[in-house]
């Protein structure tokens, strides 16, 4: 099963992609996540990402799909994945489309998580990571059981660099510009799903549940 999670920063794409690769025991494959830890750890990668990242702009497409394509064609990919912030351009898609299809493939199901604007910069104000295994939390919504530690692994929780309200704002315009027309892109091919957002993680996920049965 190939999944390709779709939604505006902040929708909640990342932490529903965590509840279905453990329900269904897919990888999880988040752009955004890989690029910040070659940023943490300094490669060359990570370096020529972090302007753009930091600036709320993407990373250049051909970077981007070098990278996603040589992940999926590892061999825990065989069975499926989840991809988390790929595609987001019309060229990252029709990339991956077209390796797709050299090997008789294809998307099974795009889920769009669908947030007003309104409630982003709000979402990315109380969004606190784990840099060290990637769970994410709310101080409000989804606080951790200790203030500041993750319930999963310990470590100090963090901000992310890109989550100052003016970044925000500008990765929000980047997002209508040019992520959002994916969505018309896979209800051509007739993948496409959508579900509220807005409502609570828990009823999100029951809702990505059905879709998936
Ligand atoms: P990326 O890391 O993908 O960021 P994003 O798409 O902006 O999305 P976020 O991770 O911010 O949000 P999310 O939808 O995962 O929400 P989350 O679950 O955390 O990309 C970062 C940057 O990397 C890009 O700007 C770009 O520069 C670069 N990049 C990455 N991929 C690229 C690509 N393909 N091409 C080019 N450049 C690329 O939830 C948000 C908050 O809300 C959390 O605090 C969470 O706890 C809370 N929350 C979640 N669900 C709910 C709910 N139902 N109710 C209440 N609170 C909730
Ligand atoms: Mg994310």
């Amino acid at each position: 099963m190939k999944i390709v999670m779709l939604g505006a920063p902040g929708a909640g794409k990342g932490t529903q992609a965590e509840k279905i690769a453990a329900e269904y025991g897919l990888p999880h494959i988040s752009t955004g996540d890989i690029f910040r830890k070659n940023i943490k750890e300094g490669t060359d990668l990570g370096k020529e990402a972090k302007g753009y990242m930091d600036a709320g702009k993407l990373v250049p497409d051909e970077l981007t799909v070098r990278m996603l394509l040589d992940r999926v064609s590892g061999d825990d990919c065989r069975g499926g994945y989840i991809l988390d912030g790929f595609p987001r351009t019309i060229p990252q898609a029709e990339a991956l489309d077209g390796e797709l299809k050299k090997l008789g493939e294809d998307i099974d199901f795009a889920i769009d998580v669908e947030v007003p604007d309104e409630n982003i910069v709000k979402r990315m104000s109380g969004r606190r990571a784990c840099p060290k295994c990637g769970a994410t939390y709310h101080l409000e919504f989804i606080p951790p059981k200790k203030e500041g530690i993750c319930d999963e692994c310990g470590a100090e929780l963090t901000i992310r660099d890109d989550d100052k309200p003016e970044t925000v704002k500008k990765r929000l315009d980047v997002y209508h510009d040019q992520t959002q027309p994916l969505i018309e892109f896979y209800e051509k091919k007739g993948v496409l799903h959508t579900v509220d957002g807005t409502a609570d993680v828990s009823d999100v996920f029951e809702a990505i549940k059905n879709i998936l049965k």
